[in-house]
């Protein structure tokens, strides 16, 4: 199939629903075989069929990104179905917003557990497939979902802020450790403004509905209103593809003017 991304192995992680589940659609489109993993595998099984319904490969694997067996078991299924892997989405996480006296310790763990120990999993276990025997000499392309809130501190946001600002850290290191051992793989950021998704939905009970949430958002963005997940997968897809071939430890912002204040 042609396309941009023709022939590439991409896993996507949280590719149930959000933006996860629309980089999965604009990956396939553009020639992508796929790897869908989320803790939701009715979310998954449903996508799975609507992309073999389009002409695209796909598989879906139950993960918890959290679980360092579970990425050795999707890794495996990966490269058992495709025999190699290229792209690695770093996509799923999770978000709840409250003030860091009232946080307990294991809301703290929990969310560093699944916004970025899931980082460090998916990049150690990708590395090892993309330079393995399946892998070696290819290369490949790893991307990090961090935010808008990887870059900008927010009020009551302290614990996801702190794991999306490791991700942006440790994803610039992992690019520098890449690009020492000469092993061809690219490692960036991606970071959206507020996207429209579940998890924007989530926390809707502090502005009192979600018209008065989406009024308010929107207003931080300069553009004027919040994302849709079809305009952050595709600079998934730009980092995905051999566009980007001269990036590494990059961060690449889509935020609708957000950050620019
Ligand atoms: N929506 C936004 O406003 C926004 C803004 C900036 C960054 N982001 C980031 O974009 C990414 C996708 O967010 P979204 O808005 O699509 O979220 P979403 O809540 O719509 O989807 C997240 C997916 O991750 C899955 N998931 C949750 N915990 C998991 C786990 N332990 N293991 C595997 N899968 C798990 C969920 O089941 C779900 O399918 C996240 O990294 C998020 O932090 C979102």
């Amino acid at each position: 199939m042609a396309g941009r991304v023709a022939g590439k192995v991409a896993l996507i992680t949280g590719a149930a629903e959000g933006i996860g589940a629309e980089s999965a659609r604009a990956l396939g489109r553009e020639g992508a075989q796929l790897v869908l993993t989320d803790i939701n595998d009715n979310g998954v099984k449903s996508l799975v069929a609507e992309l073999e319904r389009n002409g695209h490969a796909a598989i879906g694997v139950h993960h918890d990104v959290s679980d360092e067996r579970d990425w050795e078991a999707v890794m495996a299924a990966a490269l058992s179905r495709f025999g190699r892997l290229d792209v690695l989405v770093n996509n799923a996480a999770i978000a709840f917003v409250g003030p860091t006296a009232e946080t307990t310790l294991a809301d703290w763990r929990r969310m560093l557990a699944v916004n970025l120990d899931s980082v460090f999993l998916g990049t150690k276990h990708a590395i090892r497939a993309m330079t393995g025997k399946e892998g070696a000499g290819k290369g490949g392309s790893i991307i990090n979902i961090s935010s808008i809130l990887g870059i900008d501190g927010a009020a009551t946001a302290a614990a996801y802020c702190a794991s999306k600002g490791g991700v942006r850290l440790f994803t610039k290191s992992v690019a520098l450790e890449c690009g020492e051992a000469g092993n061809g793989i690219r490692v960036n950021s991606l970071h959206p403004g507020y996207i429209h998704t579940s998890m924007f939905e989530t926390d809707i009970a502090a502005y009192g509905s979600f018209d008065a949430k989406m009024k308010k958002v929107s207003a931080l963005h300069p553009i004027g209103r919040v994302g849709q997940p079809e305009e952050i997968a595709a600079g998934v897809v730009f980092l995905a593809s051999d566009e980007s071939s001269f990036m590494t430890g990059s961060e690449l912002v889509i935020d609708g003017g957000y950050t620019a204040r």
